[in-house]
């Protein structure tokens, strides 16, 4: 009658569990909001009140949809606006998303269940003072699942062997439903950290170099420009200065090799327009300028000269994809860099740090620069992606 999946072997294990809050670190696409909706069905066929919580609101659409309809045949009632599905048989789900930070405060649950828990915010603090207390009336349950991210809130949930606690660790290709092709093309995309984390559902150190084998990119001596060669496309990548930091651009071939790079600080935007047009123009480059806060005015202004800008605005996401892309590069040897000490040392420094609301961060050492790791991973995100190293 009613039609979720049947679950594979893993997800059996996690429903067979008679642990009151489990935990589950699985990879990406092992079939965590699929196990969700089983135990929510299940709680809520055997009439118990279920909260659904989301980091945002957008986590809880797909879920929303397929409890709907799934439940169809049982439900009393289903209201869109309160996101809230009541059966027939007096249980209940109810969706909340974290961005509201009262999600799911006063209500009496049986079964608390947390998807992509690792990105929500402040999770521990979440844990204990909203949703724990809508558990003690019926001793009721919780489940947090996710792919992990560092080793925040959502590792040390993991880690706890408290009574009434269970720990499951999954890779992503558990699944069976899962096409291997999927799993490879990920790989293939990925830099070997990122797909340890999202694939193998490892907790990533959260310390460490964001760029491996930089030393070797390195051509020792070659501090030169390269002449442009008029039959290359050649990209540039531009970190605008603000205040006291540096402006940066690099220009690279569509091999990754460095054949320029200039920095500068204490100009106007105009003179800065006018020495990023001078290279652009040289090597016939494409420029793509970190436009997020002051970029702009720098965009018209290199527009007026002719130069072809691609402005890139940045949220901490795209910028960590970013990054991940220049890792990427670097693992499979599809930069050659020139002998810049400055460029060399940022590299270098650049690294995974845990910032004081306990996420993983990446960011040049503390006081220190990174305009030069920003131009050059502008740069190479313009690129193809290079091919594995095999
Ligand atoms: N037991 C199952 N039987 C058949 N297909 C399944 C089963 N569990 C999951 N799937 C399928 O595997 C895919 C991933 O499932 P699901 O979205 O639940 O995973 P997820 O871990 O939440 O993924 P994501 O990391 O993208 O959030 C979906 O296409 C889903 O339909
Ligand atoms: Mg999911």
């Amino acid at each position: 009658m009613l039609s979720l999946p049947r679950p594979h072997a893993g997800q059996r294990r996690v429903l067979d569990s008679h642990a009151r809050f489990r935990v589950l670190a699985c990879g990406r696409r092992w079939g965590k909001t699929t196990l969700g909706e089983h135990l929510s069905v299940q709680a809520a066929l055997a009439g118990r009140p279920v909260g659904w919580f989301g980091p945002t609101y957008r986590f809880l659409s797909e879920p929303w949809r397929t409890l709907r309809q799934t439940l169809a045949p049982v439900a009393r009632r289903m209201s869109e606006d309160e996101r809230r599905i009541d059966l027939i048989t007096g249980g209940s789900i109810s969706f909340f998303s974290f961005d509201d930070p009262d999600a799911g405060r006063g209500r009496r649950l049986a079964l608390a269940l947390v998807d992509e828990a690792a990105i929500v915010r402040d999770l521990a603090r979440v844990w204990a003072e909203t949703i724990r207390p809508t558990l003690t009336d019926d001793a009721g349950q919780a489940a947090f699942l996710s792919t992990p991210r560092g080793r925040g809130d959502f590792f040390a949930l993991f880690s706890q062997e408290g009574e009434g606690w269970a720990s499951f660790h999954a890779p992503s290709a558990e699944n069976p439903h899962l096409p291997a092709a999927e799993i490879e093309a990920a790989r293939g995309d990925l830099s070997e950290r990122a797909f340890r984390q999202e694939y193998l559902a490892e907790f990533a150190d959260e310390e460490g170099a964001v760029f491996g084998g930089v030393r070797e990119a390195v051509d020792a001596g070659r501090t030169g420009d390269d002449p442009p060669d008029p039959t290359q496309s050649y990209v540039m990548g531009v970190d605008l200065g603000r205040h006291h930091d540096w402006t940066v651009a690099t220009v690279l071939d569509p091999n990754g090799r460095q054949v320029a790079w200039r920095r500068w600080r204490g100009q106007t935007w105009t003179v800065t327009a006018l020495r990023l047009a001078e290279l652009a123009h040289a090597y016939d480059a494409v420029a793509h300028v970190d436009s997020t806060g002051l970029g702009d005015p720098v965009c018209e202004l290199l527009k007026e000269q002719g130069v072809r800008v691609r402005p890139v605005v940045f949220t901490a996401e795209s910028k960590a994809t970013m990054m991940e892309r220049l890792a990427l590069r670097f693992e499979r040897q599809g930069l050659r860099l020139m002998d810049v000490p400055v460029q060399t040392a940022e590299l270098e420094s650049f690294a995974y740090r845990t910032s004081a609301s306990g996420r993983v961060v990446m960011e040049g050492p503390p006081h220190g620069h990174d305009d030069c790791v920003c131009a050059l991973a502008l740069a190479a995100q313009a690129l193809k992606r290079p091919a594995r190293v095999t």
